[in-house]
């Protein structure tokens, strides 16, 4: 009976502790009026274009932190289930490991779940580019993939006293939560996602030195050229470096293509319209945003339905099996005849070995970016 009680009595402090660190939130006081957040800043790596941040959402310590919160938080999913990192991993650069579609609330993706970094250099979101910015994409991402609509993320949030006081802390006076600050905070964080540091760019600063056959695929292959009767490089650059080159080592180009993934006759033959579902300009179908190629290693399988598990099969694709239609891109010079048809075995070997030097393992490790509720 002793026992019991003690175990009542010590249910009843723990109850009651835990009501008082979880006040209504009623309780927690509004902001001073000349209360602000600590600055944050991220810093502009060796040889990237400069950082331009949003003017209506600048960097703070807590709206990183809150962002990094609801990032991994199921809370924001209709039924507790799922959050934004349930299909983007950081142990993946934010992709989805292994997986060609990710599982949401309402079943399987449309399309690939793409790594997320380096968000702060990039114009257009989605493989189709459907948003603009960051926290349009949030929107689309609660809605499409949480099943989640604003009203019910506030009011959800509004219940959990911890959130309302982050929120007041990250976005000071007035302390309501609302659907733009939860945008905000996630596009923070997100916007803190930044890699920079893989074998390339030591490289690139003079801090390691390639392999020879990584420096075979990267400057004869990937970087140089297909002549026009064939022979020469790969021509990977075109689409996935920056034609301003070297200052500039996003390795991406902000742009649309049509690679040769699949045949079409016509121009409405393709099963996944892409940019030309969003424009509504026939010319546009069949072509999507270039995708990363930087952590490439560890953000299979590839494409955006992911059709292949390895890259030896992207090289291989590229040599021999691209496929005719009215909008392949014309760098997809032999397009007609299945791709350049030239790499040889080591060509192929020296261009795996190069996209590999672009994993970056402090980003993969980093512990600014990891689950904060693991800790
Ligand atoms: C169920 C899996 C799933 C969940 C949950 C999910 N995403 Fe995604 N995410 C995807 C898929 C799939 C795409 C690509 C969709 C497309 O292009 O049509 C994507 C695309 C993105 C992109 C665009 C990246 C790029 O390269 O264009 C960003 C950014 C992103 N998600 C962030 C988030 C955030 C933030 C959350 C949480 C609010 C979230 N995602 C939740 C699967 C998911
Ligand atoms: C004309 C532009 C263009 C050229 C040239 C090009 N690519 Fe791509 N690449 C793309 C596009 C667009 C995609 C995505 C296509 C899709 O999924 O619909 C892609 C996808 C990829 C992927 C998969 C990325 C992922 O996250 O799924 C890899 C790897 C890749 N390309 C490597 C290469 C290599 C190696 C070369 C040179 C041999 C090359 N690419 C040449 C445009 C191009």
């Amino acid at each position: 009976m002793k026992k019991l009680l003690f175990l009542l009595g010590s249910m009843l402090v723990i109850v009651f502790g835990l009501q008082q660190c979880k006040p209504d939130s009623t309780e927690i006081p509004e902001p001073e009026e000349n209360y602000k957040s600590t600055p944050d800043t991220i810093k502009r790596p060796f040889n990237f274009p400069p950082i331009n941040i949003p003017v209506d959402n600048p960097l703070s310590k807590e709206g990183v932190l809150l962002g990094r919160m609801l990032f991994y938080d199921p809370l924001l999913s209709i039924d507790s289930t799922i959050s934004c990192a349930s299909c983007h991993k950081q142990e993946n650069a934010f992709a989805d490991g292994g997986k060609a579609f990710s599982t949401s609330v309402f079943g399987l993706t449309k399309r690939n779940s793409p790594p997320l970094f380096n968000l702060v250099w990039m114009k257009d979101f989605f493989w189709d580019g459907r948003a603009k910015t960051l926290p349009q994409q949030v929107e689309d991402a609660l809605i499409h993939e949480q099943n989640f609509n604003a009203a019910m993320a506030v009011s959800k949030l509004e219940k959990d006293s911890t959130y309302v006081a982050l929120f007041k802390k990250a976005f000071g006076k007035p302390g309501n939560i609302t659907q733009q600050k939860i945008e905000k905070a996630v596009s923070q964080f997100m916007m803190t996602l930044i890699s920079a540091d893989s074998k390339f760019d030591k490289v690139m600063r003079g801090q390691a030195t390639f392999t020879q056959l990584e420096f075979d695929g990267f400057y004869n292959l990937f970087m140089k050229d297909t002549g026009n009767v064939g022979g020469f490089g790969a021509d990977c650059f075109h689409c996935h470096a920056n034609s301003s080159g070297a200052s500039n080592l996003t390795m991406m180009d902000n742009n649309f293509h049509n690679n040769g993934l699949d045949y079409a006759a016509n121009f409405n033959d393709f099963t996944d319209k892409g940019l030309g579902a969003i424009t509504g300009s026939f010319t546009d179908n069949g072509l999507f945003r270039t995708p990363h190629i930087r952590n490439i290693e560890v953000t299979g399988p590839y494409m955006r339905d992911g059709r292949f598990s390895t890259l030896e099969e992207v090289v291989e694709f590229y040599n021999s099996g691209l496929k005719l239609s009215p909008t392949v891109d014309p760098q997809m010079k032999f397009a007609h005849q299945g791709g350049i048809q030239y790499l040889s075995a080591y060509d192929k070997q020296a261009l795996v070995a190069f996209m590999k030097t672009l994993t970056d393992t402090t980003f993969l490790n980093n512990p600014k970016f990891s689950n904060p509720f693991e800790q």
